[in-house]
């Protein structure tokens, strides 16, 4: 019974493939075009009225302010849209900001170019697929924002007075991270960051404002034993290095900061810390969340989704799946 079940799903499933060559040809093309490694896509704004950042910078002298370059790998998944909506909310409050997406895929893709330009900020919007040899999503796209940034930043910078920070889609922001940590950090900047790696906290220890250590529960051996959310670095000290992402990073036990921290020549004293005036109630002020996969029912595996699959209802809405 069961084995005159699978052979007639078997054939089913074949049926269409029979019927329709086509249907195997294209997953040929679609699996050569990923590895390409040429930005297809690649938009820089540049619409912004003068008048119109001046009424936005509103804290200290604007010839002070130091630009902040925001680094933001994304691909697409069931819950980017609204991922992206929440940062692009939070960096909309933010001046002098410059925001540098990288689409992991083969193009750009309108709905978040759209998201972009609703924020009014200048950003740069390109396409840079994972080559294969790239375990982890995001690896590649931010090697290649510093590759961007070391060869186009007079492009979008009058001086070499900036920070890069690398702010992923799914985490939560308090503004206060820009303008009081990110926005003034020289070299390198540290901080605690929230629910990371089997961890209430992961932050830097820090005594007599020296980083001599880190806590953090997972891998603690790390000589930079600290996420993505929890540093800035200065432009200028990325400009004068070649150092970018590396596919792996052994001493990092698979994480990828402390390796690109080594490589960029930095050493634990090279840290400022931010945010360990107090010794108590300290605040964090970056969070690493993980939008949970919402269960859409009629993505649940089943054999007559299997035997017959057809497109998701969305009700005439724009949805990515
Ligand atoms: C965007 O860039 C232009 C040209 O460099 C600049 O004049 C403008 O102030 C920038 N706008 C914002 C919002 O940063
Ligand atoms: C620098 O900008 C140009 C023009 O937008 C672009 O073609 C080039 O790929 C950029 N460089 C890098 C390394 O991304």
């Amino acid at each position: 019974m069961l084995v005159l079940c699978s052979l007639l799903i078997l054939i089913a499933r074949t049926i269409p493939w029979i019927l329709n060559p086509s249907v195997i040809l294209t997953k040929e093309r679609v699996q050569k075009e990923v590895p390409t490694v040429k930005p297809i896509g690649l938009i820089v704004s540049e619409s912004n009225e003068k008048d119109e950042q001046e009424s936005r910078i509103t804290t200290e002298g604007s010839s002070t302010l130091q630009t902040i370059i925001v680094v933001t790998p994304t691909y697409k998944r069931l819950t980017r849209v609204a991922d992206f909506t929440r940062l692009a909310n939070t960096l909309s409050h933010l001046s002098n900001l410059y925001w540098i997406v990288i689409e992991d895929g083969p193009e750009t893709v309108p709905v978040v170019q759209k998201m972009l330009e609703r924020t009014n900020l200048n950003f740069t919007y390109m396409a840079h697929p994972s080559p294969p040899n790239y375990p982890n999503r995001g690896w590649y796209q931010r090697t290649m924002a510093l590759k961007y940034i070391r060869e186009n930043y007079t492009n979008f910078m009058r001086s070499q007075n900036g920070v890069v920070y690398f702010g992923d889609d799914d985490n939560s922001y308090d503004l206060r991270l820009f303008e009081e940590y990110i926005r003034k950090v020289n070299k390198i900047g540290m901080w605690g960051v929230g629910h990371v790696a089997g961890s209430l906290v992961e932050s830097p220890r820090v005594s007599n404002q020296k980083v001599v250590g880190f806590d953090a529960e997972w891998s603690p051996d790390r000589y930079f034993a600290i996420d993505m959310a929890g540093f800035a670095l200065g432009l200028q000290l990325i400009l004068e290095s070649d150092a970018v992402f590396r596919s792996s990073c052994p001493s990092g036990t698979g994480a990828l900061e402390s390796c690109l921290l080594t490589d960029l020549g930095l050493n634990r004293e090279d840290v400022e810390p931010f945010g360990f005036e107090k010794e108590n109630e300290r605040e964090v002020l970056v969070w690493h969340t993980k939008t949970l996969i919402p269960d859409i029912y009629e993505f649940r595996p089943s054999a007559w989704n299997w035997l017959f699959p057809k497109p998701p209802k969305t009700n005439g809405y724009f949805v990515e799946y």
